[in-house]
């Protein structure tokens, strides 16, 4: 297969395209490296033997779009590239809307010109909102998301959704992830967020390696188990693996279909600190501070629909993420620009 992966140079997308290239499909990355290095193509090259073709640019610029689809006959679309700072999509809303659903519009636009019917979108657990009950399932209401970032995705859902309406013939895949960490096992790809980390385990590496004084805890008085906000970590490898799931999925179906990606286990802050002290024989000193705004005390998946409909399910524990997550940090402490 021949596939474009847009936003292939980040951090899922990255996982995800060596996923591809062992498995012998023929990869085309788009990506404007608005957050990403080109460093990331040399890494994939190593582990996989082989160099995905690569353009730098935006989704969004039809002209470009369309000048590559003209020379690769595309199979399908795997659609990464978005922004995705929550808090940065709550001071500049405009930035977000404009990036993240213009290029899902011109991407299906130039889609259907080229007669390309195979999209798979990166989507989030953030669509369902503030949820009423746990563990998630495919059917639980979405949308009340609580920052444009989030909304964007349910938009971008609600776009694909509708799209599909008009044209029965396509195929698309919403994939629901919850929260990805860990890295690639050996140690050349992984997560490099600019400046100060918004998410647990980047946040927690970086502690580990000297460059943050200590951990904050975002709440302990929450109605968990340790008062700490619970959260569905899946293994960034797993869920690439989901993503080659779904594309050998829609070889042989139509229509508009939506899976979560998670383990279906939830994990406390304190939990997942403790797994990372255990596993690599580090110490994380921390310090509790009031919640977060716009956090939910619990979140964590029901992953039975992808596991039967996929075949797949997400096989490395928590214990791997922890020693991969600082195997990349330690060999890259200053990311890909070490
Ligand atoms: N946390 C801390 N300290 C930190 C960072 C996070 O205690 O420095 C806590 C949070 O309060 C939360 C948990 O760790 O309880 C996980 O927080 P993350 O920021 O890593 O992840 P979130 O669940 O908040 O966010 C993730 C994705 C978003 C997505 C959201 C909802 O990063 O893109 O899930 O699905 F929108």
């Amino acid at each position: 297969m021949r596939v474009l992966v847009t936003g292939g140079a980040g951090y899922i997308g990255s996982h995800t395209v060596v996923e591809l290239l062992l498995q012998k499909q023929e990869v085309v990355i788009i990506d404007d490296l608005s957050n990403a290095k080109e460093e990331v193509l040399r890494r994939i090259q190593t582990i996989t033997g082989k160099t995905p073709i690569f353009y730098r640019g935006q989704v969004q610029d039809e002209a470009l779009l369309t000048s590559i689809f003209k020379v690769h006959p595309f199979d399908a679309v795997i659609h990464f590239a978005g922004y995705k700072a929550v808090g940065e999509s709550v001071e500049k809303p405009l930035k977000y809307f404009e990036n993240n659903l213009l290029s899902t519009i011109v991407l299906l636009r130039v889609m259907e010109q080229f007669n390309v019917k195979k999209l798979v979108f990166s989507s989030s657990a953030t669509v369902y909102g503030t949820p009423t009950k746990m563990p998630l399932t495919e059917a639980d209401p979405i949308g009340g998301t609580t920052n444009p970032y989030g909304a964007t995705k349910f938009m971008n859902e609600l776009i694909i959704k509708d799209y599909c309406v008009a044209h029965p013939e396509m195929a698309a895949t919403m994939l629901r992830y919850f929260n990805p960490i860990g890295a690639h096992p050996t140690g050349l790809i992984g997560e490099d967020p600019q400046g100060i980390p918004n998410n647990l385990m980047p946040f927690i590496t970086q502690v580990a390696i000297g460059k943050r004084p200590h951990l904050n805890v975002f709440g302990n008085d929450y109605p968990t188990r340790d008062g700490t906000g619970i959260r569905d970590y899946i293994h960034v490898v797993d869920l690439a693996l989901g993503h080659v799931a779904s594309l050998e999925k829609m070889q042989h179906a139509a229509g508009y279909v939506v899976y979560n990606l998670g383990t279906g286990k939830g994990t406390s802050v304190l939990e997942l600190v403790h797994a990372f002290e255990t596993a690599n024989q580090v110490s994380i000193p921390l310090q509790i501070q009031p919640r977060r705004s716009g956090d939910i005390a619990e979140n964590y998946a029901d992953c039975t629909k992808s596991n039967r409909e996929l075949g797949w399910v997400a096989t490395r524990t928590l214990v791997d993420a922890c020693r991969d997550s600082w195997k990349w940090q330690s060999k890259n402490p200053s990311g890909y620009e070490s």
